[in-house]
Parts: C-alpha cells; sequence; structure tokens
C-alpha cells in the first residue's frame, strides 16, 4: 500500500489535475490527434468460410496496421458481457476490499491490483489503475489475484478464458498461414499449448483534463498478440504513419494487436502497433486487454523457415522473460 489510486485522486481533482499526469507537449492527445479523421482499422470476419481470403486479410492488417478488429469470432455476447460486468463491479468496491489483491511489495510477477506499471516518460503518471491475473493455462493460474467478490467473477473469467481459445488458434492458423508456414507453426514457435493468457482491467477514472493526460503513454504490447474489449467509452489511439488517430469501436468486436513477439517471429513482416489510450472528462473508461504471451522460459525468434542468406534474422533470439525485463528496463541486452 502507500500508493495512490488515480480511482482516489480523480474523486477530488474536479477541474484540474496533479502535474505529474500532464503530459509534455510531444505526448499531450489534445495537440497531438489528427482530428476529424477516425481510422478504420480493418474489420476482419472470421466466420467466412473462404479461408485464404480471412488469411489475405490478416496479413495485409498485420503489415501495414498491426491492428486490426475481427467479428463473427465466436466468442459469445453474452460471455463478454458478463466479464465486463464483474470486471467493474470490482473496481466499483471500496478502497479496503480492492487492496487485498494488490501487488505484493517486491514481486518479481506483474499480477495484483496496482497503479504504476513501468518506468514513466519523463516521470510522468498516467491515468489508470489496473489488474493483472493469468486466465491461462490452469497451471499458471494464481486465484490469489481473482477477485472473491462479486461472487461469478472466477465462473464469468473462466467462460471467457475457454472461449478464447477459438479466436486465439484461428488468428495463429492465419498468421502462420500467410508467412508461408505450416497453419500450426507459428503457434508452436510461441510455445504451443503452453500459450499464456494474461488479463489486464485498466480502468481509466473520469478525468477533468483529457486533454493533458493519457490514459496509457505510447507503447507497442510486449505478447504475441493481444485481443482487447472495450467498454463503450472511446480512448484507444492507433499510430499510423507517424500520426495518431482514434480507433473507432465497432459493437461486438474483438480489437486485435500484433504484439513484439509476432513481429519478431515473422522476421519483421508483422508490425506490432504502437498505441496508446485517451481518458474522457465525463466517463470511466475501461479495458480488458488479454496479453496472449509465450511462456517467460521459451526463447523466441525469426522463424528458421523465414530466414536465410538473403533474409537475414533481424532480430535477436530471447527468451521472453528476458525480453521483458530489458523492455521495461529499458536496457538493450
Ligand atoms: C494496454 C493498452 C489500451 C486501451 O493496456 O496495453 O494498450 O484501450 N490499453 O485500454
Ligand atoms: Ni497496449
Amino acid at each position: 500500500m502507500g500508493v495512490e489510486r488515480v480511482q482516489e485522486i480523480a474523486n477530488f481533482s474536479k477541474e484540474t489535475i496533479p502535474e505529474e499526469f500532464i503530459r509534455t507537449t510531444y505526448e499531450q492527445p489534445a495537440l497531438t490527434t489528427v482530428q476529424g479523421t477516425v481510422l478504420e482499422v480493418p474489420v476482419i470476419d472470421l466466420s467466412d468460410p473462404d479461408e485464404e481470403k480471412v488469411v489475405r486479410a490478416i496479413v495485409d492488417a498485420s503489415s501495414n496496421w498491426g491492428m486490426f478488429q475481427v467479428v463473427n469470432h465466436g466468442i459469445p455476447h453474452e460471455t463478454v458481457r458478463k466479464l465486463k460486468e464483474v470486471g467493474k463491479a470490482f473496481f466499483e468496491l471500496p478502497p479496503h476490499e480492492k487492496e487485498a489483491y494488490a501487488k505484493p511489495p517486491g514481486s518479481q510477477s506483474i499480477e495484483g491490483y496496482g497503479t504504476k506499471l513501468q518506468r514513466e516518460v519523463e516521470g510522468k503518471k498516467a491515468w489508470v489503475d489496473h489488474l493483472f491475473h493469468k486466465i491461462w493455462p490452469p497451471s499458471e493460474i494464481n486465484y490469489q489475484f481473482w477477485p472473491k467478490n462479486p461472487p461469478s467473477y472466477r465462473k464469468n473469467n473462466e467462460e471467457y478464458a475457454k472461449h478464447m481459445h477459438g479466436v486465439v488458434d484461428k488468428l495463429f492458423r492465419c498468421l502462420s498461414l500467410g508467412l508461408g508456414l505450416e497453419g500450426n507453426e507459428m503457434k508452436e514457435a510461441m510455445g504451443g499449448d503452453n500459450l499464456v493468457y494474461l488479463l489486464k482491467i485498466n480502468y481509466y477514472p473520469q478525468c477533468p483534463r483529457p486533454d493533458l493526460a493519457l490514459g496509457v503513454p505510447a507503447h507497442t504490447d510486449m505478447s504475441a498478440i493481444t485481443i482487447l474489449v472495450p467498454n463503450d467509452v472511446q480512448g484507444l489511439q492507433a499510430c499510423k504513419d507517424d500520426h495518431w488517430y482514434d480507433v473507432e469501436y465497432i459493437p461486438n468486436a474483438l480489437i486485435v494487436h500484433i504484439g513484439d513477439q509476432v513481429e519478431i517471429v515473422s522476421n519483421g513482416k508483422y508490425k506490432s502497433v504502437l498505441h496508446r489510450a485517451k481518458v474522457n472528462k465525463e466517463k470511466t473508461r475501461i479495458s480488458w486487454p488479454v496479453f496472449v504471451e509465450p511462456p517467460s522460459d521459451l526463447e523466441v525468434g525469426p522463424h528458421p523457415k523465414l530466414v536465410n542468406e538473403a533474409n537475414p534474422p533481424k532480430f535477436k533470439s530471447k527468451k521472453y522473460s528476458q525480453y521483458c525485463f530489458c523492455k521495461l528496463n529499458k536496457t538493450p541486452e
């Protein structure tokens, strides 16, 4: 404890925000967003029986945007609604109930309720609290970080995890085929059935100065892929051709980010997307990304079938845990 939660700060910030949340002019969303254009990231129908068409669409989106939305993805809308309902209910509990799930001080793991994730650009803080816990595979789950209240939290999260496999497998299959690999090779390169699904709930309280603050500063995800569902408050932005654009939500779609590990395995053919999140003056934003990640001790590098003398590896192979450590600590090795 001893950490100030943004949710509490928001309760007494009615007109202004503490200085440490004010971004530099290079980052302030009001100054750096392309106005009047909503980014139309590709929308892909996963139920289309023409698999070649789906592969082409995913290859195009992953090479040019690093982001797309999928519809008819097979996760029942009711399952997503229930995931969101219990996550929101957790953050609406009184502070002491949430603190029972706080990330233990000094813990090596990312799991738990918390506020500050990584060393921030120029000491600035992000307008967000979060809860992290793994939802797959069962052997990796620490129920200590799963809220017991609301009582249906566990059931609803387990149901979401169970329904995710179909989408995850389909996405990896298409990404793999799109590189000229066998359908299973991309998933195998990420750990196969040992892939880890790490859920994060981002809770962005209403903010009196959404023009000056950011919910999450610009970053690419370290994961293989990220599958995100938002509440109905817009705020996700993607960087394309050096400009920031709002990403328009499509009802019931899942937002897919290509993460660093897919970029690495594809030897740079697919691009991890640079993105950030804005906050809202009147409404609380909430989002539920699931980071689909290799197991921490798996070494990830460009796929051997994609490199040769003419196409040398563009990335070093590293254990996933080492990759994350280097990126979070901004050390090159
Ligand atoms: C993240 C992230 C975006 C959002 O948590 O990595 O990019 O819309 N979130 O909340
Ligand atoms: Ni992200």
